[in-house]
């Protein structure tokens, strides 16, 4: 289902028999942009005052609605199985973390939260690009807490969009960024809003009234299975929630990454110190499926040469799919494209 467009302005009727503008657009005529209509962001509650929001900030109208494309790479090898994707790099900022933060931050701003304090929350590097961004947007300031071996790209957009960025031991993992994150707003409660995308509702619940009430809009809710990971566990508890709810029979796969070198984004969950999410229903989850860096890797590789330059996690999720459809042997398997594979040129994932 593709995005549409804004409707062509219509020729105003003073177009003929005046000078015909140079550009071919006269502002004299054409409706004001402002006036075109602006529809709820998915995730965001139907009610007027968040209408008004995306009507002062159109970009923010951007978020969600992304195209459920059709996986090829495995139809010859597993013909009774449908493999689809929501491409969710096709956000403003890239990635599946622009709904999430759109409705925590939007939340915050509308109940009088953000006046005069800086939002603090950590991030892998995608959420914080989402802060940045919508932060940027809304006049309110931002500081990241990130692992340093988030790739360059995400440290660099995230500095663009104005916000501050505090870098954590990379050995020590998200672990330490969301300890650190905690430990600042702790420290200057006064100070911060911590945003905590770990322990918010409105990150899954981003997911329960977007990502998969889109999908249900988009397969006509005939759909098996669906798969993602868990970084925040935000994505599978919001559409493993909805979906099930939907129809209990649709099983939900959970992608676990080998812990090293591991896969930007997401969580491993496998050691005993590991911090879980506290949004994270693992109730919704019915299997966990290994992959291997590696093996993500060689899905993105080929995925490339299909048109879909996507990010590692996203290979991950694909070659999760395709162990369920081997699984399965027929339905129709739904996953997400998390972000876009340019957020990791200074990474391996495209080096040869
Ligand atoms: C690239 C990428 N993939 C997957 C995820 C996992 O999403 P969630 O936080 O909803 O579990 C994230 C989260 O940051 C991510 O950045």
């Amino acid at each position: 289902m593709a995005r549409r467009p804004p409707a062509e302005p219509a020729p105003g009727p003073g177009q003929r028999g005046s000078a015909p503008p140079a550009t071919g657009l006269d502002l004299r005529t054409a409706p004001a942009l402002a006036e075109l209509p602006v529809r709820p962001g998915p995730g965001l509650p139907p009610e007027p005052r968040y209408r008004e929001l995306l009507a002062r900030h159109p970009v923010l109208a951007l978020i969600g609605n992304t195209p459920l494309v059709r996986i090829d790479l495995f139809r010859e090898e597993l013909p009774g199985v449908e493999i689809w994707a929501k491409a969710e790099f096709l956000n403003p900022g890239g990635s599946l973390k622009d709904r999430p933060v759109l409705r925590m931050l939007a939340e915050a701003w509308l109940a009088g939260a953000l006046a005069g304090r800086t939002v603090i929350d950590s991030s892998s590097g995608n959420a914080g690009i989402a802060y940045a961004m919508i932060g940027g947007l809304l006049g309110v300031a931002i500081e990241l807490v990130v692992p340093g071996n988030a790739s360059a790209e995400r440290q660099q957009r995230i500095v663009a969009h104005g916000a501050q960025l505090r870098l954590t031991d990379p050995l020590l993992g998200y672990d330490e960024a969301l300890r650190e994150a905690h430990r600042r707003a702790a420290a200057e409660p006064d100070r911060y809003y911590l945003a905590d995308q770990y322990a918010n509702p409105h990150n899954w619940l981003a997911h329960y009234h977007g990502t998969a009430a889109e999908i249900l809009a988009q397969t006509g809710g005939e759909l098996t299975d669906f798969v993602a990971g868990v970084g925040t566990g935000g994505t599978i508890t919001g559409c493993g929630r909805r979906l099930k709810e939907h129809d209990p029979r649709i099983e939900v796969s959970c992608v676990r990454p080998e812990s090293f070198p591991g896969i930007e984004g997401l969580k491993p969950l496998g050691a005993p110190g590991d911090i879980v999410p506290a949004i994270l229903d693992q109730g919704v989850i019915d299997r966990w499926i290994e992959v291997r860096s590696e093996d993500a890797r060689a899905v993105c590789r080929a995925l490339a040469r299909q048109g879909l330059f996507v990010g590692l996690s996203s290979g991950a999720y694909l070659y999760a799919a395709r162990e369920v459809a081997r699984l399965r042997g027929r339905g129709r398997i739904v996953t997400l494209l998390n972000d876009t594979g340019e957020r990791y040129f200074s990474t391996r994932l495209w080096q040869t």
